[in-house]
Order: structure tokens, then C-alpha cells, then sequence
């Protein structure tokens, strides 16, 4: 499987994203992770389609936005052409999930479908065969900067298990040492937000992410 590093913008300077977006392709990134919060959701309320429309006009990265909002299903279109090109909801939230990934795939874009920490991964499992993309929650949705919880890996281990061409992406403290661990346990996609955007030297941290990831 291929390995993909995806910054999660929710930790860049949201006062200059046109020059964190150039940072993420200088730096090396192969996507970009957007956090849609709604306050509903989760507690937190981050960017909109809007926002991320404007990110698209001057970043030419695929954007992975990851929803945490309650009602993924009313949205989808706005974020298909605000310029999405996977979009991830949650099996928790209100909307009906299959229609959501039809919606989603009827817009042009990749589903994924999202699983918070006490939400088993079997969750995922009746609609694998449209989704491009599972994300494992490695923390609660709704804040950066948070500890990685290591017993989500077992998730990562049995889906990787059961289907071994699927992407599976984890999110929520990913840094070099927990990517390996991510890695080791079958996933090949990672959001990392404090990790890339904290550090004095973002493609140093991407570059090590992905080796790190590399040596399993
Ligand atoms: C949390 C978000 C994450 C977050 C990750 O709810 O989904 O994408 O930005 O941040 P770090 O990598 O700092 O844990
Ligand atoms: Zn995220």
C-alpha cells in the first residue's frame, strides 16, 4: 500500500493558509486533511465549504475533508464543489450512511466513512466495497493536539486483515514514534496536525513521518 502524509490544516496559522497550503507542497505532503467541525457534532465549529473553496484556488494537493458534523448528507454538495476530493462523514452522525457515500460518489468524489473510539470497525463493514478510503479515529474527534490511544490499533490490524487494498487512515496524535505503531497495525494513511505544523522544519517532519512509516 501506498504511504500518504496528510497535515491536518486545523493546526497551521489559519491567519496565512494560502502560505501553509505552499508549505505542505514544498514540504512534500500528499493531501490535505480539512477539519469540518459544527459544534454539534463534535463541540468544537472549525471551516466551512467556503473556506476550503478558497483553499482549492490556490493549492493543487487532493483535499481530504474529514466532516464531524451531524448531518453529513445535507453538505455533500457543497463540499464536492467547494473542491473536495475524498470526503469522510461518520458512521455516528445522523445521516443515513449508505445514501451518504452515493451521494458523495454521485458528486465525483472518494468516500470514506469515519469511526470514533468506541465505535467498532465492524461498523464499516457493509459498505466497504464503495468506500475508497476507513478512517480510524486514534483520538475523540473535535481537538488537535491530543494523545494518540493506542488500543485503536486492533481495528487497524483486523480491517487490514480482512480487506488488504483498502486505504486506512488514521488521525488524531500521529507523530513519528505513534506512526510506526500505525504502520505496523496495517494503516498507510496519516493526518498529522501538531506534528507537522508544530515542528521548526515541516518537510523534516513529513520525511520522517513517512520513513518511519516505511520501516515496519
Ligand atoms: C481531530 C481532528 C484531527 C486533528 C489532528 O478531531 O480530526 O484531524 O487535527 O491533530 P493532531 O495531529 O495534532 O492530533
Ligand atoms: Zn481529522
Amino acid at each position: 500500500m501506498d504511504i500518504k502524509i496528510s497535515p491536518s490544516m486545523l493546526a497551521s496559522d489559519f491567519a496565512n493558509l494560502e502560505a501553509e497550503l505552499k508549505k505542505c507542497e514544498i514540504a512534500g505532503a500528499d493531501m490535505i486533511h480539512l477539519d469540518v467541525m459544527d459544534g454539534r457534532f463534535v463541540p468544537n465549529i472549525t471551516i466551512g465549504a467556503p473556506v476550503i473553496k478558497a483553499m482549492r484556488a490556490v493549492c493543487s494537493l487532493p483535499f481530504d475533508v474529514h466532516l464531524m458534523i451531524s448531518e453529513p448528507l445535507r453538505y455533500i454538495e457543497d463540499f464536492a464543489d467547494a473542491g473536495a476530493d475524498i470526503i469522510t462523514f461518520h458512521a455516528e452522525s445522523d445521516s443515513d450512511i449508505s445514501e451518504t457515500i452515493d451521494k458523495i460518489i454521485s458528486c465525483g468524489c472518494k468516500a470514506g466513512l469515519s469511526v470514533k473510539p468506541k465505535t467498532d470497525i465492524s461498523a464499516v463493514y457493509p459498505y466497504i466495497g464503495r468506500l475508497s478510503m476507513v478512517l480510524i479515529m486514534t483520538v475523540e474527534p473535535g481537538f488537535g493536539g491530543q494523545s494518540f490511544m493506542a488500543d485503536m490499533l486492533p481495528k487497524a490490524e483486523k480491517l487490514r486483515g480482512d480487506f488488504p487494498n483498502i486505504d486506512i487512515q488514521v488521525d488524531g496524535g500521529v507523530d513519528p514514534e505513534t506512526v510506526k505503531l500505525c504502520a505496523k497495525a496495517g494503516a498507510n494513511v496519516f493526518v498529522a496536525g501538531s506534528a507537522v505544523f508544530k515542528s521548526p522544519d515541516p518537510a523534516k517532519a513529513i520525511a520522517r513521518l513517512k520513513e518511519n512509516a516505511g520501516k515496519i
